[in-house]
């Protein structure tokens, strides 16, 4: 038999076809006497009538869920029709029945609602992939990235590889490692991504690169990273930074347009790395919606234990329903933050109460009321102390309440692309610089001479695009002097050892008519979450780690026989 349709296919202009369809068995019936039988493929589900006069009948009877099966029937009209199914309108009257493979009883319930723990799911991550509502991330997926290489390519852009066996990158994770077989005690890196290989393609002179990469992290997971995960990572040369961020706002046009149908319009908006924290206290800002920091230090720091720092604050618009129990968990997420505390003021019934009352004589309280245009309703909430700690632990206020407040709109789409990042960022653990994103990103010009006294008043050429509040992309020019380069390297405290070692065939590479040159690396799956309206990224990673990163369908990571071990030369050390 062949198929002649999908089980998502049939409509009622379809009655008296012959025809024959294949798939799983997603529910059976018995009525009775009469058998109906769901058979289900990617496309859909159709219901299959057996009578009990019908040749077949033994046969249906003996079906049992996820069974794959082939029948061949003609299609009629159904007597009870299902407004919810595509192809509620008819069934499938039974001329042949055959059943290709049977199952076992599976450990999850196949269907868009599954009871199954996700520990469950994951260990039988082929069954859980069965369920159509996780057919259609993985469907979409394939869709985004086919438009995103289709766009490119419109774009002249070629797709390369890079190695996958590579040497460690500087991206800020730690490397997973391969031992080599050849030579002892030595390794390969898996890529944190093809940052090195990409500039490499540029001072070939392929001048448009890209590539839909593997990349690989051992860092501490959250519900947006994956150890292992995919860019759509993007380099090119002679373009200026607004040139290459025009061209990625094309390639999001036309994915959003394609798979969405959504228009977006560009450009998108520009707000520098400082604006964005001090409005809205993330260097990822969710734009869907306002609750923008403002400062008061004016207003309170009179009060002791305020004073000293920032002191900035969010107003939360109709909250009156706010209980004692949601300010003390408002607090805790603050605390979260490193917030030294959480003040509070309320305008109820044209008064002020609060934590901070008693530090706030009449006339403080008309300034604050009219200084913040305080409105019946309104809830004050106010951090102070370090400029960043203060920033952030509003921005995570912010965030938190505003999906608490359903602000979040999934049909809204609000990119903006953060520019004008610091070069360095001082660790007060470590007690020296970091590079904020990667040590090749090119410093602004005007700030080269600051590079080795006052790290902090480097700016670099570097633009994230942020959506929603992820962020879905990192970027900038790069450095492409080799003395501009090697000052970098000084500054993050690298000897000519270290700079030999870890870069040597890269800072030789420089110096043979480098290209100025830029691009860009996007997570694949953060631009899947939020297309599909998802905040797991589990759910668009086919076969995920868990948070504590292991494969829980495979097991691993796993031992290996002693013999490979002996083969790569190692010895493992027990803790
Ligand atoms: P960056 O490290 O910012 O930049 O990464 C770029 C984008 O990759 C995605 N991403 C991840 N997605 C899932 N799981 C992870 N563990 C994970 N880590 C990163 C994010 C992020 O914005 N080489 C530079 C890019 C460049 O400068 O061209 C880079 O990798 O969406």
């Amino acid at each position: 038999m062949n198929r002649t349709h999908n089980n998502g296919e049939l409509r009622i202009t379809d009655v008296n076809k012959i025809v024959e369809l294949k798939g799983w068995v997603a529910k059976k019936r018995n009525l009775g006497g009469l058998i109906f039988i769901d058979i289900r493929d990617k496309f859909g589900i159709t219901q299959i009538a057996v009578k009990p006069d019908n040749a077949n009948y033994e046969v249906a009877n003996q079906l049992k869920n996820e069974y794959v099966i082939q029948v061949k029937g003609k299609v009629i009209e159904r007597e009870s029709k299902n407004k919810d199914l595509p192809t509620g309108d008819i069934e499938i009257d039974c001329i042949e029945l055959k059943i290709l493979n049977t199952s076992i009883q599976p450990p999850i319930i196949i269907a868009d609602n599954t009871d199954a723990l996700e520990d469950t799911r994951l260990k039988y991550r082929y069954l859980d992939l069965r369920r159509p509502c996780m057919q259609k991330f993985f469907i979409t997926k394939s869709k985004i990235t086919q438009a995103i290489r289709e766009y490119m390519i419109s774009q002249d852009f070629l797709e390369l590889e890079t190695p996958i066996l590579a040497k460690s990158t500087p991206e800020g994770a730690r490397d997973y490692l391969v031992p080599s077989r050849l030579y002892e005690g030595e390794f390969y890196a898996l890529p944190q991504s093809p940052q090195i290989f990409k500039q490499l393609y540029m001072i070939a002179g392929f001048e448009k690169y890209f590539q839909i990469a593997r990349c690989f992290r051992d860092e501490d997971l959250r519900a947006d990273r994956q150890p292992e995960f995919t860019q759509i990572d993007v380099e090119t040369s002679f373009l200026n930074a607004e040139e290459i961020q025009t061209i990625i706002e094309g390639m999001f046009k036309h994915v959003f347009k394609k798979i969405l149908n959504v228009d977006l319009k560009t450009p998108f908006r520009r707000i520098s790395y400082e604006d964005s924290m001090d409005t809205y206290g993330s260097d990822k800002p969710d734009l869907r919606f306002g609750m923008v920091l403002f400062d008061c230090a004016n207003l309170f720091n009179h009060i002791e234990f305020m004073a000293g720092g920032a002191i900035k604050g969010i107003k939360v618009e109709n909250a009156n329903s706010y209980t004692r129990k949601n300010l003390d968990e408002l607090t805790n997420l603050a605390k979260k933050y490193k917030a030294k505390g959480l003040a509070y003021l309320r305008y109820q019934n044209n008064e002020l109460s609060g934590s901070i009352m008693k530090f706030l004589d009449e006339a403080k309280q008309k300034e604050i009321i009219s200084q913040l245009n305080l409105k019946e309703g309104d809830l004050i909430l106010i951090t102070y102390g370090k400029l960043k700690i203060v920033q952030i632990s509003l921005g995570a206020l912010r965030s938190f309440i505003a999906k608490k407040e359903g602000l979040l709109d999934p049909n809204r789409f609000e990119f903006a692309w953060i520019v004008d990042w610091p070069v360095f960022e001082w660790s007060e653990e470590d007690n020296r610089w970091y590079a904020s994103t990667h040590p090749f990103t090119a410093p602004k010009d005007e700030c080269l001479q600051y590079m080795k006294t006052n790290p902090e008043k480097c700016y670099a050429n570097a633009y994230d695009i942020v959506l929603n509040g992820y962020e879905l992309g990192s970027g900038s020019l790069r450095i492409y002097n080799q003395d501009v380069q090697k000052l970098m390297f000084e500054t993050l405290g690298l000897t000519d050892e270290d700079i030999k070692n870890k870069f040597g065939f890269f800072t030789e590479a420089l110096k043979y008519g480098t290209p100025p040159h830029g691009g860009i690396g996007m997570g694949l799956e953060r631009i899947t979450m939020i297309m599909t309206n998802t905040d797991n990224i589990k759910d668009v990673v086919a076969f995920p780690k868990t948070q504590s990163a292991r494969d829980l369908m495979c097991e691993s990571p796993s031992s290996v026989e002693e013999k490979q071990l002996i083969d790569v030369h190692i010895d493992v050390r027990k803790s």
